[in-house]
């Protein structure tokens, strides 16, 4: 089987947008790939060093949404990426590889910095932050995954991983890792319920575990647009457009069977009734389960899990220092 590798920083629950966007490709391909699911810690302090609490809160949260929408235990192995070492020595070779302004211009890189503004005053980044795509090579590497499914804003990343397979080829010989593919959800940008990017802090996220009085409260907040139809026109009709998108998310219908659904409906406030109904109904089972699980369940899963990455990752290692000719 090939492999497939992904991972999730644990700074917050996952919503809505991270679902479509790239979780789902996860559920989708679970049968057909042996899957790593790592909870990136050490990923996460690279831009939360001084809330190192705040990670460690989150572990439990990001594996239970992935166990949540249906990421099977029994066929996936989920793992914290800081108990394998492994990786940081990896990327310590890797980071040989790269150069700066290969970091500086990434895309990803640079967009990060752009809205982190409040932790890298006047574009001022750490070496840990500006490197985390080397890490980010090593986590994809070391288990030597085909397949990457991350959100659309991650593509960049992958791309800097398959350059730096590239350069490892080049300078000590081919064939020992895939060149990854990314692959992204149906849905790689959805916008949140005020038509901006979907955040945990402009609060216009819909997340996986929300009650089904938080849905109703956020949709009937929703931004709407001015007049009352319900018609898919994201040019004109920006906000009803998107909120659409919802309906479709939920109820897997099309556009225009959703504009026949609600022709003769003159009123947001009817729609949006209607919308945070069928979403508290596509979400139920996924907070369902959710619940299912308990923490000792979870830790032990993780122990597991990191037992096989550990494998894995020694086997790599072998390889690698074998090829780096540090293998004393
Ligand atoms: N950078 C990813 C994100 O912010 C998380 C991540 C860490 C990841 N390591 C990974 C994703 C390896 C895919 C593969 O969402």
């Amino acid at each position: 089987m090939k492999r497939l590798l992904t991972g999730d920083r644990p700074t917050g629950k996952l919503h809505l947008g991270h679902y479509v966007g790239s979780l789902a490709k996860r559920v989708e391909m679970q049968d057909e790939y042996d899957s790593f699911l790592m909870v990136a810690d050490i990923q996460a302090l690279t831009d939360n060093w001084a809330n190192p609490e705040k990670v460690r809160e989150n572990v439990l949260n990001v594996v239970l949404d992935n166990l949540a929408i249906g990421i099977d235990p029994e066929k996936v192995t989920y793992f914290i990426q800081s108990e394998i070492p492994e990786i940081a020595e990896l990327t310590v070779l890797f980071s040989n590889l790269a150069t700066l302004p290969e970091l500086q211009r990434n895309p990803t890189v640079k967009q990060e910095i752009s809205e982190k503004g409040h932790i890298f005053k006047d574009g001022v980044v750490t070496y840990g932050f500006l490197g985390y795509p080397i890490s980010q090579a090593a986590d994809i590497t070391f288990c030597r995954a085909e397949v990457v499914p991350v959100g659309e804003d991650q593509k960049p990343v992958v791309e800097f991983t398959r350059e730096i397979v590239r350069k490892f080829h080049h300078h000590y010989g081919e064939g020992v890792f895939p060149e990854p593919k990314t692959i992204v959800g149906d849905i790689p940008r959805l916008a949140g319920l005020d038509g901006k990017k979907m955040s945990k802090s402009l609060n216009n996220a819909i997340y996986l575990s929300d009650s089904p009085e938080e849905i109703q409260k956020k949709v009937m907040g929703a931004q709407t647009d001015t007049g009352n139809e319900i018609v898919y026109d994201p040019k004109n009709k920006e906000a009803i457009s998107n909120l659409m998108t919802y309906y479709k998310i939920a109820t897997g219908k099309g556009y225009e069977e959703i504009e026949k659904e609600f022709s003769s409906v003159d009123s947001y406030k009817d729609f949006k009734e209607a919308l945070s109904g069928v979403l508290i109904e596509f979400l139920a089972p996924i907070r369902e389960r959710r619940e299912s699980f308990d923490e000792d369940f979870v830790w032990d899963m993780l122990q597991k899990g990191q037992k096989r990455a550990k494998e894995e990752a020694e086997e790599t290692m072998k390889i690698v220092k074998e090829r780096i000719c540090i293998d004393y």
